[in-house]
């Protein structure tokens, strides 16, 4: 299975969730491949060498000859085994070749082996590109506000074009619309709403060593991340009708994505004159929960 895990703008969390997948993925031999054509953070992040690595693999895919992951893999101390990238534009040109004279290899590889791609931010001329043609998946991240999604919307057109495997959304962050509404509007099915952590955040990107990590509320979403990827059949790909573009100037399109302050739970209201020891005690407004999206009534099932 090849998995493409991407963001449009900022930096929402790709490759956090990325290491987070390699570490946590149900089945053995899982690979992430650092491929962000704006640099590899990982190697900074856990005191790696770059080396073996993007570069080497890339170099390997050149010649033709690409037969296994291994030889360029190195284990983080999450226990995810990752291709590191070194950091700077230079891998551009790695992820380049890996995306176009490596496609068939990697491709071959991903039938053996789960094979993630940590590819940074999605644009049409990405190096990275040519692999989004021949995913299985496609996740794009992006946080749940107004802004953030208006900036995914605007690429769905020629994202839509070259991708043939299934296209998700995760929706990042605390604030923002939730992710059941978010598929409504933009079409696209949201796959988990991953839940802020420093700590969970903090041991995926090195850190902080905490032992039990694999038990804090960010480690769970993203094992949920896996196990919907590994389980997903085509027939519960769903998507409701958008009500319209949140870019829209049609008024009544404009009141449906009116900002969601008038929306705040009453349980909430109350809460804010309470003093904090007892808003402690609230439950967290249901769509703050991290966990698999809701999905809407199902109203269209593509082939
Ligand atoms: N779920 C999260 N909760 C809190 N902090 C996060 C979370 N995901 C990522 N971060 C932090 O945000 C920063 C950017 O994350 P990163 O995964 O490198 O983003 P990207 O790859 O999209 O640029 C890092 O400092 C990371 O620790
Ligand atoms: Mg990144």
């Amino acid at each position: 299975m090849l998995i493409v895990i991407s963001s449009v703008k900022g930096a929402p969390g790709v490759t956090t969730l990325a290491v987070g997948l390699a570490a946590l993925w149900p089945e053995p031999d899982a690979v992430l491949v650092e491929a962000d054509p704006a640099g590899g953070d990982l190697a900074a992040r856990f005191g790696h060498s770059p080396e073996p690595g993007l570069t080497g693999l890339a170099a390997q895919a050149h010649t033709g000859t690409l037969a296994s992951l291994a030889p360029f893999t190195q284990r983080l101390a999450v226990g995810a085994d990752v291709v590191l990238a070194p950091a700077g534009e230079t891998v551009a040109a790695s992820t380049f070749t890996l995306a176009t004279r490596g496609l068939q290899a990697l491709r071959r590889l991903a039938e053996q082996q789960p094979v993630l791609v940590d590819v940074g931010r999605l644009e049409q001329s990405s190096p990275a590109a040519g692999l989004l043609g021949v995913a299985d998946h496609v996740l794009v991240l992006a946080d749940g506000e107004l802004a953030a999604q208006t900036q995914v919307e605007a690429r769905l057109g020629w994202v839509r074009s070259v991708v043939t495997g299934r296209l998700w959304l995760v929706r990042t962050g605390a604030g923002g619309y939730p992710g059941r509404e978010i598929a409504r509007d933009l079409g696209v099915p949201v796959l988990w709403e991953l839940p802020d952590s420093q700590l969970g955040a903090g041991a995926l990107a090195g850190r902080l060593r905490a032992p039990a990590w694999r038990r804090l509320r960010l480690a769970r979403a993203v094992r949920g991340v896996a196990l919907t990827l590994t389980t997903a059949q085509p027939a519960s790909i769903l998507a409701a009708e958008p009500v319209g573009s949140i870019m829209s100037t049609d008024p009544a399109v404009r009141a449906h994505y009116a900002p969601p302050v008038a929306a705040v739970p009453p349980v909430i209201q109350a809460a804010a004159h309470q003093p904090r020891a007892q808003q402690r005690m609230e439950p967290r407004p249901a769509e703050q929960q991290s966990g698999p999206v809701q999905r809407p009534e199902p109203v269209q099932v593509r082939p």
